[in-house]
């Protein structure tokens, strides 16, 4: 990569080994279901979630939104926290392809009242209340917060407990597994399904993965050819994923530490305010306590090489991943010093 680039872990090219694997990828149609690489991979997640089945996506978003389409009925609502992923940044397509309605709870960090939410739960036997049909959490938070297995397990008994089913994000779910310093099935236990990334931190160029029973993963299968995501030869892809199963998963604990050693660094410089216990993944989140322009700074750091996110409320993200090491980090504290004191 010729930047630094730390707006995301979704930036992450695939590694040689992927580019090499995907030359030689068995293929065939999967639509069919004759794509072998895929089977592989979809038996994989499968295994590694413990989970019966699992499917093949283009995207996260296609993911938790085939998970909403299969789960729920037209005019139920789902009860969610305010700032999932799901009602933050996938752009109105709860109420534009399943016809339900986000419930929106408030959330401390991706993590609802529980009590609050048990009682949000409505089962349509009064003719004005909706029925809810799905709860969705999602975790690691895309606040970089890794919800504790007390809480997931909680959130499940309610579910459970009234006959609804709970989805959750897992977009990162690999990072949150090795901060909980558990596998990733500990977490995905505690849902019906799950989806997860290949493409963010485990490097994958394309693709996530919907986890859940047999017969939810077959009614996803459906779904996802309505929404147009089944694809052909798409083992070129899942070869790369597989790679990212199979290796990839096992070194997320060093983006965390690149994180944490960003955030030391960070931490010397006078206007910057960060919490390194509040880094349980790749992220960095750093409150700038002096007066600059988002955009002149993220300009500032772009000619020193560096690409991040403009701030938002005085507030920069830096996102850690297989790319970044101590050297870019050093550079990137150097040039945010320089900045700063400019
Ligand atoms: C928590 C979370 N869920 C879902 C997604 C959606 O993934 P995609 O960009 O592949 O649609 C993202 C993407 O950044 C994410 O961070």
């Amino acid at each position: 990569m010729d930047y630094i680039d730390l707006r995301s872990d979704t930036v992450t090219w695939p590694t040689e080994e992927m580019r090499k694997a995907i030359l030689e990828a068995e293929v065939g149609d999967d639509v069919y279901g004759d794509d072998p690489t895929v089977n592989r991979l979809q038996e994989m997640a499968a295994t590694m979630l413990h989970k019966e089945a699992a499917l093949f996506v283009p995207t996260g978003t296609m993911g938790n939104q085939l998970a909403i389409l299969t789960h729920t009925n037209r005019g139920d609502e789902v009860i969610i926290p305010e700032d999932n992923h799901i009602v933050v940044h996938e752009a109105g397509a709860p109420a534009l392809l399943s016809g339900v309605n986000l419930r929106c709870l408030p959330s401390d960090k991706g993590m609802m009242d529980l009590k609050k939410a048990e009682s949000t739960i409505r089962f349509g036997n009064d003719i004005h209340e909706p029925e809810t049909g799905l709860i969705c959490t999602e975790n690691a938070h895309s606040t970089g917060v890794v919800h504790p297995l007390s809480y997931m397990e909680e959130l499940y008994d309610i579910a459970k407990r009234n006959d609804v089913p709970l989805h959750l994000d897992g977009a990162r779910i690999f990072n949150a597994a090795s901060y909980l310093k558990v596998d990733a099935w500990r977490i995905a236990q505690y849902s019906d399904s799950v989806m997860f990334c290949l493409s963010k931190g485990l490097c994958a160029p394309i693709g996530s993965m919907l986890a859940g029973t047999k017969n939810f993963i077959e009614a996803a299968r459906r779904n996802r050819k309505i929404l147009g995501g089944a694809m052909r030869q798409v083992g070129i892809l899942a070869q790369a994923g597989i790679i990212a199963l199979d290796k990839m998963t096992k070194r997320v604990h060093e983006d965390r530490e690149q994180a944490l050693y960003l955030a030391k660094l960070l931490k010397e410089i006078p206007c910057l305010i960060v919490d390194p216990d509040d880094i349980h993944i790749n992220m960095v989140f750093v409150k700038i306590n002096k007066p600059i322009d988002p955009v002149t700074l993220t300009e500032a750091l772009k000619n020193d090489g560096i690409l991040v996110n403009p701030p938002v409320n005085g507030e920069m993200r830096f996102v850690t991943h297989y790319y970044i090491g101590r050297q870019q980090i050093e550079k990137t504290v150097g040039s945010m010093k320089k900045i700063l004191s400019s």
